[in-house]
């Protein structure tokens, strides 16, 4: 343990030769942190943890190096729903502390005096059931059934419920782990990984500054398979040869983003497959994206998500949003460079597609939003950031850049977007950063151009502004073109859908009337075997049509998958449709009483609201 304490600063040292301007002091307060980073900051984890199955709890110690900069100052730091035994200084002696009154999502402050030679603090702590950066799945809820499963999800603001630290994105720090697990499994994390300990233990460092939200654990039967030389697939024995065959492509997807937006700097990339109950599609943790099973769909039509998990390595891993309110930044950024990728190792056809699709989710979001949740730039105050989590900064974003490529051209925004990543390499950075940087490095070059956008309206200010521009793609109108035809009496066979792939079919669900009987849907399913589908997307929405509708046959499928998804996209909208009746009601509290113990903190934090009325 001690000596990585010793090789920090060198590592530190050697990441900044390449950041210079790493760990700059925020400008602004973070609202969702009780940290004061510009009196003290902490700058480096050495993380020593076991991981108990049978109390789920994990325990040990986090040391955390800090920077003074005001030399009377406690150290504060963010804690949710942990235990705090003992905190000691630099000579091992003890430290008063003192936990501050809490909040239900922000967690408690945990302010710590120091003496003066205290460059390091020790906190000896253990997690709690409250700990909702943590789901311990037991075997059932696994792919092999026979052992447990843990993971984290930090993201936005979950990281303080397993580690004591300065929860704010604009905290960057490097981190180094020894983790025990029980015989039988491994852990990996969000680092690189250096094996096991005489004792032992797994160790990992990472040597990058990152933000708090990107420390990730995951410990369960898993193995690995290469993709490539510095890319691998990680899953559960039953699962690996799928995930290895889905996710083949991912070496050409870092390839074509290397030449987009130059080098990938983390060393591997490596995929995990969690198991269904993941509360996200995709998590960007470095070195190592967390991936959802419900993408292996068998056809690698589902793969933008490692396209976007990837994207983020550059844009949020990289470049982070200093505060939530500034989530656009990774977000947005991060499906304009997906789509990017998606065109260059896809195609135009399927990446049109794939924007198309997206533009018509946005305006449905933003029909139905509160016209503060679609600005870019948020007004979290007094709201958890999870309160700004939609469709929006992530379409909206991105249709944002793709008006600034339209008028600039290609050529001239990817090399903005360059000099963008790498000027604020290792940086956290606000939306006000980008607007001088926007204003400077692009639009003050060619005025008569910039004159033909309002950056203002597009960050500041509610809606969609009219310039955004509208994808259009072939594929889709041959869609339309069937659905009218369906409506006008066509039979399910007849019509022409064999060469459709995975969107096709989703914009033919989305665009079904709204007066379809079960019968109708019936005659579909006898067709095209929905309630069968392997493909998630298809069967999510074509299980809602079900509820919608009346068609009771696809019933036990809703119950079956209600009951082994936890990903929170597919249960808010079916949880949703169920509580418009009375009947549905009743079927949504009897299931969810059932399943609710299965799902991530994250996903009851909103199906409490919808299923509870919470
Ligand atoms: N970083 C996000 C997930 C996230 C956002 C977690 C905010 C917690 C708070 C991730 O990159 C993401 O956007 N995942 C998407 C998939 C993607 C293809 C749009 C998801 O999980 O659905
Ligand atoms: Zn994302």
């Amino acid at each position: 343990m001690k000596h990585f304490l010793l090789l920090a600063p060198l590592l530190i040292g050697a990441a900044c030769r390449s950041a210079p301007q790493s760990n700059a002091p925020s400008t602004r307060m973070d609202p969702h942190s009780y940290a004061e980073p510009d009196r003290v900051r902490v700058t480096h984890l050495d993380l020593e943890l076991t991981l108990d199955f049978e109390s789920q709890t994990a325990a040990g110690q986090a040391a955390l190096a800090l920077d003074r900069r005001d030399p009377d100052a406690p150290v504060i730091l963010d804690t949710l729903g942990l235990v705090i035994e003992s905190v000691t200084g630099q000579d091992g002696g003890a430290r008063t502390f003192e936990l501050g009154p809490g909040d239900e999502g922000f967690g408690q402050p945990l302010t710590v005096e120091l003496e003066p030679g205290d460059s390091v603090i020790r906190i000896r702590y253990r997690t709690t059931a409250n700990s909702a950066a943590l789901q311990w799945l037991a075997p059932e809820q696994t792919a092999g059934k026979e052992h447990p499963f843990l993971f984290t999800q930090g993201q936005a603001i979950l990281t303080r419920s397993w580690i004591p630290l300065q929860d704010s994105p604009g905290v960057r720090i490097s981190y180094a782990a020894r983790i025990h697990a029980p015989e039988a499994l491994t852990v990996v994390m969000s680092a690189e990984q250096l094996g096991r300990d005489g004792d032992g233990a797994f160790r990992f460092v990472l040597q990058q500054p990152i933000p708090p939200y990107l420390i990730a654990l995951a410990c369960g039967d898993i193995e690995t398979r290469a993709i490539s030389e510095r890319c691998a697939v990680w899953a559960e024995p039953s699962v690996t040869g799928s995930a290895h065959s889905e996710f083949a492509d991912t070496e050409a997807m870092i390839q074509s983003a290397e030449k987009l937006f130059g080098p990938y700097r983390w060393g591997r990339y490596d995929l995990i497959i969690l198991p269904p109950a993941f509360p996200y599609g995709g998590m960007e943790n470095p070195l190592l994206t967390f991936v959802t099973p419900t993408v292996l769909a068998g056809d690698r039509s589902l793969v933008s998500l490692v396209a976007h998990e990837l994207a983020h390595s550059w844009s949020g891993n990289l470049v982070t949003n200093a505060t939530w309110r500034d989530f656009w930044l990774n977000e947005g950024f991060t499906v304009y460079f997906e789509q990017r990728i998606m065109e260059e190792v896809y195609g135009k056809d399927r990446s049109d597609l794939e924007k198309l699709l997206a533009f018509e989710g946005l305006e449905r979001e933003i029909a139905a939003a509160e016209p503060w949740a679609t600005v870019l730039h948020l007004d979290l105050a007094g709201r958890h950031p999870d309160e700004g989590f939609s469709g929006i900064p992530y379409e909206k974003g991105a249709l944002f850049l793709r008006r600034l490529e339209e008028i600039f051209g290609r050529e001239t925004f990817d090399e903005f977007l360059r000099s963008w990543f790498d000027e604020h390499a290792f940086q956290s950075v606000t939306t006000a950063t980008f607007e001088e940087f926007l204003a400077e490095r692009l639009l003050a070059r060619a005025p008569e151009l910039a004159a033909k956008i309002d950056v203002h309206e597009w960050i500041h200010e509610p809606g969609l502004p009219a310039d955004a521009p509208r994808p259009t793609s072939g594929a889709i109108a041959a869609v339309d073109a069937e659905v009218a035809r369906w409506q006008a009496g066509t039979s399910p066979a007849e019509l022409a859908t064999s060469s459709w792939v995975t969107q096709q079919w989703l914009h033919f669900l989305e665009h079904l009337p709204e007066d379809m009987s079960a019968e109708r849907m019936a005659a579909l399913d006898t067709e095209f075997a929905f309630t069968e589908s392997s493909n998630s997307e298809i069967l999510c929405v074509w299980l809602e049509l079900g509820i919608r509708h009346g068609y009771t046959a696809s019933d036990a499928r809703l119950e079956r998958f209600l009951m082994t998804v936890g990903r929170r996209k597919f249960l808010q909208p079916l949880y949703k449709e169920l509580v418009q009746t009375e009947a549905g009601t009743a079927r949504a509290r009897a299931i969810y009483a059932r399943a609710r113990p299965r799902y991530h903190a994250v996903s009851t934090g909103t199906l409490d609201g919808i299923v509870l009325g919470k």
